[in-house]
């Protein structure tokens, strides 16, 4: 190698190892080995010499060039080696930091407990249903076997709007269990859904709001019997109110649209002024329900002589208030951040069988 050459290795080999970043590194290499590089105007100019030393100066430049290309590479990697260094140090996290303050926002007590009904009754296998707040006259009381003349559908009770569709006046549903009849409608049996919403009846005092929150159950199968309504409702209350031997008793009932029907009572005790669920030889009645009538089963085209089942129907707040110690229904509608806060619960709260339904 010429002394020219060593020079210029030696000049090029230092400007590679002084490349202090990526950028700085590429322009020394578009500087050298560049279309317009020093290298490549040097090959330029073997044409010029004489075929010996062409042979010999041609050799010595492609080595110099895979030298300095090599070197270029190597710098490249120890500058990105470098780069990642800096990055995780800058970016660094201390695991061992105590975790954020907790949100603020906290899930109101109705949308917990149909959290819960929703874990429980998913794990017997019911899914979700669900149908409008705006309701026809039919799916809320015809179809359901109410009669016309049935107190509960007297404007007392029932919301009824100011317009008229098909001649007849919508109605705010004042139960969930027009979902009973549009599910049966449009589902082929067997089926098993459960159908949670807003309902609304025109009374307002400590126990009761226009607008207060329903959970329907609805089971259609073939063999479907009265056993199965128990054993689903008991093992529902006990699951609910964590209670392993929570008194559960069936006391017969009417509603139109069940037949048998019943109510549900749960055990407590009232000792001392002070109401705790669980055995204590008291009553609290917390839900309806009973076996699909035969006539609504056929006003939905289900063949009642093929076809059985079971519906209940219960009130969200109510079990709410009972599960958590809420004494006045009316609290739930006023948005008290304070009352949130007390009686809310953390988003990340969310209930299941297995890691616990209560807080
Ligand atoms: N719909 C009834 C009510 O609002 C409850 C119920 C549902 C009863 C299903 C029996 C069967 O009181």
């Amino acid at each position: 190698m010429s002394d020219d050459l060593k020079g210029l290795r030696r000049e090029l080999l230092a400007g590679v190892s002084a490349a202090s970043d990526l950028a700085g590194l590429e322009q020394v290499r578009v500087d050298v080995l560049g279309r317009k590089g020093r290298i490549t105007d040097l090959m330029k100019g073997l044409g010029a010499l004489a075929p010996e030393a062409r042979r010999e100066q041609g050799q010595a430049l492609n080595r110099l060039k895979d030298e300095v290309a090599g070197a270029i590479e190597g710098r490249k990697a120890e500058l990105g080696r470098a780069e990642l260094d800096r990055r995780l140090a800058s970016e660094r996290i201390d695991v061992t930091l105590p975790v954020r303050p907790e949100t603020e926002g906290r899930i109101h007590p109705v949308s917990q407990t149909i959290d819960e009904l929703v874990a429980i009754f998913g794990a017997m296998g019911f899914s979700v249903a669900e149908g409008p707040d705006i309701e026809d006259d039919w799916y809320n009381f015809g179809a359901l076997n109410i009669p016309p003349e049935h107190p509960a559908r007297q404007e007392m009770d029932t919301f009824y709007l100011d317009t008229e569709v098909d001649g007849r006046r919508p109605v705010l549903r004042t139960h969930t269990s027009p979902v009973q009849i549009r599910t049966m409608q449009n589902v082929k049996p067997p089926i098993r859904i459960i159908a949670p919403g807003r309902t609304y009846r025109s009374d307002s005092d400590a126990t009761h709001s226009p607008m207060f929150h329903q959970v329907e159950g609805l089971a259609i199968g073939e063999k479907i019997h009265m056993g199965h309504l128990k054993g689903c409702l008991i093992e529902f209350c006990r699951a609910f109110f964590d209670v392993a031997d929570l008194p559960v008793r069936f006391r017969a009932s009417y509603f139109p649209f069940v037949e048998p029907g019943a109510e549900v009572d749960i055990g407590c005790s009232r000792a001392g002024g002070e109401l705790k669920i669980g055995a204590g030889g008291d009553w609290l009645e917390i839900l309806g329900c009973g076996m699909v009538h035969p006539k609504v089963l056929a006003n939905c085209g289900i063949d009642p002589e093929r076809w059985q089942g079971f519906a209940f129907g219960m009130g969200i707040e109510r079990i709410a208030m009972l599960k958590y110690g809420i004494p006045d229904l009316r609290t739930f509608y006023e948005s008290d951040m304070r009352w949130l806060r007390h009686y809310g619960f953390a988003p990340l709260d969310v209930p299941s069988l297995t890691g616990g339904l209560a807080r």
